[in-house]
């Protein structure tokens, strides 16, 4: 099967020339072709070529890109869209002047959550999440991660993992499963930590390993949640099971969770609005990309992770929603985009590098997507403009009109 995206105005190749990341500087470079089609070959990107050479009836199926701009299929590394209830109640009681913090410990913040999907069974929550994925798809996202933790027993947190995995099944994406048993520690664990610490490496890793109902564990390191000591058991056992290591860590305090989690060889570091200065070199100079997500900073308005500093320091950077219920209610990928541009002082281009290589880097499958390079998936999003910096122009505007996965149309508008 041979397929043409022809005519596009612009092609944003984010090109790594092969390294599959972009560090520092190299975010800047996303270097745009003009006047180019894609030759796409069962799935995989074949060739660029100038568009007046190639004729149509070489191929299959034509893709008309005509003043459009193709990018890579958008990557969304890190949400928490399988939920269930409302916090629209706590989003209130917030703009009367409580904060998270205070509401998470008058009973309400994750653990209101939990009690929702603790309730609602397989098939509802299936319900509730798919509409989600569809915002996602409409969106040119070709690449989802979705954690669990919000169910924080044996029982619930394998059912929302069943949930994400049939959803995976299901819909033309990638949906990428993490496992975040260690969100929080649920009321009826308060004041035993060891034996929730016990659920989660002696019965769920275990059942989560052999069913292979996640890629990564993850794990929230706060003076509310997780100390950076537990955190360690949790990587150690994690890593004897074969899944993958990410931290939320220095969100609201700085207790250890950076040092934690580059000891591990975490694939990413997420959150980082409270990035002590003197981490900012080890984490630059590491393997593990810096997840930044400014919807969070917006959404409970406090200070912004420190884009400049990592970006000036060769860091991996990347950026992502965070969609969840109660500290970033936004799905709009694109709008991350701006904020990160009008607040994190982030270039139009590191935007984009930021959510497609360095995005798939996070998730460990950039050897595979999130650039436009010969041999790679042929994975895109078309944006209904003739100039790629509209999509970080346009605040909150969704301009993706055709969303490509494997070679194929999932969405078009
Ligand atoms: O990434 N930091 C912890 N977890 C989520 C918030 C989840 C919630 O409030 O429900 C986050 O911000
Ligand atoms: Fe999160």
């Amino acid at each position: 099967m041979r397929t043409l995206i022809k005519n596009s105005s612009q092609i944003i190749t984010v090109d790594t020339e092969g390294r599959n990341l972009k560090r520092g500087k190299d975010l800047q470079e996303v270097y745009p072709l003009y006047e180019h089609s894609i030759i796409i070959e069962d799935e995989i990107i074949k060739d660029f070529v100038k568009s007046a050479s190639v004729s149509d009836s070489d191929f299959d199926n034509i893709i008309d890109a005509a003043g459009k701009v193709v990018t890579p299929g958008l990557v969304e590394c890190h949400t928490h869209t399988a939920y269930a209830g409302s916090r629209a109640e706590e989003f209130r009681l917030r703009l009367g002047g409580k904060s998270y913090e205070e509401i998470a410990e008058a009973g309400g913040g994750i653990n209101a959550t939990v009690q929702a999907v603790r309730k609602s069974s397989f098939d509802e929550l299936v319900s509730l999440v798919q509409p989600r994925i569809n915002y996602f798809i409409s969106q040119g996202i070709t690449t989802l991660e979705i954690k669990s933790g919000y169910g924080l027993s044996y029982y619930d947190e394998i059912k929302l993992l069943q949930v994400i995995n049939h959803l995976n099944k299901i819909f033309p994406i990638d949906i990428i499963p993490t496992f975040l048993g260690a969100h929080t520690f649920p009321p009826e664990y308060k004041n035993d930590h060891q034996q929730y610490i016990d659920v989660i490496t002696e019965e769920l890793m275990p059942y989560i390993a052999e069913n292979k109902l996640a890629q990564f564990c993850d794990a929230f390191c706060e003076q509310t949640a997780f100390s950076a000591d537990e955190t360690e058991i949790i990587f150690v056992k994690a890593r004897e099971h074969g899944l993958k290591l990410k931290l939320h860590t220095e969100q609201f305090n700085n207790i250890g969770g950076l040092q934690t989690a580059l000891n591990n060889k975490a694939i990413s570091v997420d959150h980082l609005e409270v990035l002590a200065e003197n981490d900012i070199d080890a984490l630059s100079k590491s393997e593990t990309t810096a997840v930044l997500l400014p919807g969070v900073s917006f959404f409970l308005d406090y200070d912004f992770a420190p884009a400049r500093k990592l970006i000036e320091n060769n860091a991996i950077v990347a950026l992502a929603t965070d969609y969840n219920p109660g500290s970033s209610h936004i799905s709009n990928l694109s709008f991350i985009m701006s904020l990160a541009a009008l607040k994190m002082n982030m270039t139009i281009e590191e935007t984009l590098s930021a959510v497609t290589i360095n995005a798939a880097k996070a998730l460990d499958v950039s050897t595979s997507i999130g650039s436009l390079e010969i041999g790679k998936k042929a994975d895109f999003a078309v944006f209904d403009t003739t100039e790629y910096s509209d999509i970080v122009y346009n605040v909150g505007k969704n301009l993706n009109c055709i969303t490509i996965k494997n070679g194929k149309i999932i969405y078009q508008n």
